[in-house]
């Protein structure tokens, strides 16, 4: 699979990297096995995801998401091969929310447990805590780093400054940077002043903080959904604005010339985002989807179609 850069750690990670939200708990194991197996036959590599998976769905507490992948890398004695990302700070069950010290070498604890691994390539901060003092957590993350359980940090559901802020502190203390920011980001942009709970959007002051610090942006959420293609799945009303229309009318012309998908088109137009690609978190509850969803890597975008894409709206 085609990969692209993590930061400025000199890695290297796949340019789709798959989200496991979903699997363990609301996709039981084997579906979630076989969904893991056509990713990592694809050459994928990059997965994603974090304590709390999903304690939300009936029926369970968390953790599960981290379990079934943990099995399935154990099962298929690939670990080494692969590129696990977890994190810490939202609550759950018996977790409250934070990142204060303690709660993350617990927690890291745990998600090495699930993950029946050694280390955890990249350990996110999932959601900013503007109660501890960012020494606090940064110091926290970094102990982790040089004791080997973690090797790349990342940021999520951060304000730009917020994330700048870290980084310099952690630059200033000697310790290792968050490497990347994962937001929420699709193609439609959110009316101006929508918010979405904890969730933060990537919006312009991001995209040029991340372009021009060298972050990586991992874009959660990218299909809303999949209400692009979906009757059944209707846009969340943040996204409807006066320039959604516009945006949907070129999605959709690009898409047909290219014979590509507007899904497809959306993950293409991110991972050729340029001076710096994203990388979308893909999700696939079936065959159909994770067909769908691989085959953007087969799709390229010429450069008016990004830049219409681009423009649209604007
Ligand atoms: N950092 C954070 O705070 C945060 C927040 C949310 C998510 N995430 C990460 O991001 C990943 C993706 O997030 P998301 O699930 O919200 O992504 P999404 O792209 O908005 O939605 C994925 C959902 O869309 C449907 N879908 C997928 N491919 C499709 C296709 N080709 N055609 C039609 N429908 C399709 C599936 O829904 P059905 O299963 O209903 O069919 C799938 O579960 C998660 O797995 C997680 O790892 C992180």
């Amino acid at each position: 699979m085609k990969t692209l850069p993590l930061g400025n750690t000199g890695e290297n990670v796949s340019a789709l990297c798959l989200g496991v939200l979903y699997y363990g708990n609301r996709i039981g194991k084997d579906q979630s096995y076989h969904l893991m197996d056509r990713y990592a036959d694809a050459g994928g590599t990059f997965f994603d995801t974090a304590n709390i998976y999903s304690h939300w769905i009936e029926g369970f507490k968390g953790g599960e998401s981290e379990t079934v992948l943990g099995q399935w890398m154990a099962d298929r004695a690939n670990r080494a091969r692969m590129f696990v990302a977890s994190k810490v700070g939202f609550a759950y069950p018996g977790v409250e929310a934070g990142l204060r010290a303690e709660q993350i070498v617990t927690e890291c604890e745990k998600s090495l447990q699930r993950l029946q691994t050694d280390v955890i390539d990249l350990y996110y901060a999932h959601v900013d805590d503007r109660t501890t003092p960012l020494e606090e957590t940064l110091e926290a993350f970094d102990r982790l780093v040089w004791t080997g359980k973690v090797r790349y940090l990342g940021a999520s559901n951060f304000l730009a400054w917020r994330l700048e802020k870290a980084r310099l502190l952690s630059r200033a203390h000697e310790w290792m940077e968050y490497c990347c920011i994962q937001q929420r980001y699709t193609y439609l942009r959110p009316k101006p002043g929508a918010t979405f709970g904890a969730q933060i959007s990537a919006n312009d002051d991001l995209l040029d903080y991340v372009a021009s610090e060298g972050v990586t942006l991992l874009a959660y959420s990218p299909l809303l959904n999949g209400a692009y293609t979906r009757a059944d799945r209707g846009f969340p009303g943040q996204y409807l604005g006066p320039d959604s229309d516009a945006r949907l009318v070129a999605l959709r012309a690009v898409a047909g010339e290219t014979g590509a998908t507007a899904n497809q088109v959306i993950y293409a137009w991110m991972i050729q985002s340029a001076p710096s690609p994203i990388i979308p978190l893909m999700a696939a509850s079936d065959d159909a989807q994770m067909t769908e969803n691989l085959g953007a890597l087969e799709v390229t975008l010429s450069g008016t179609q990004m830049a219409r894409l681009d423009e649209a709206g604007a």
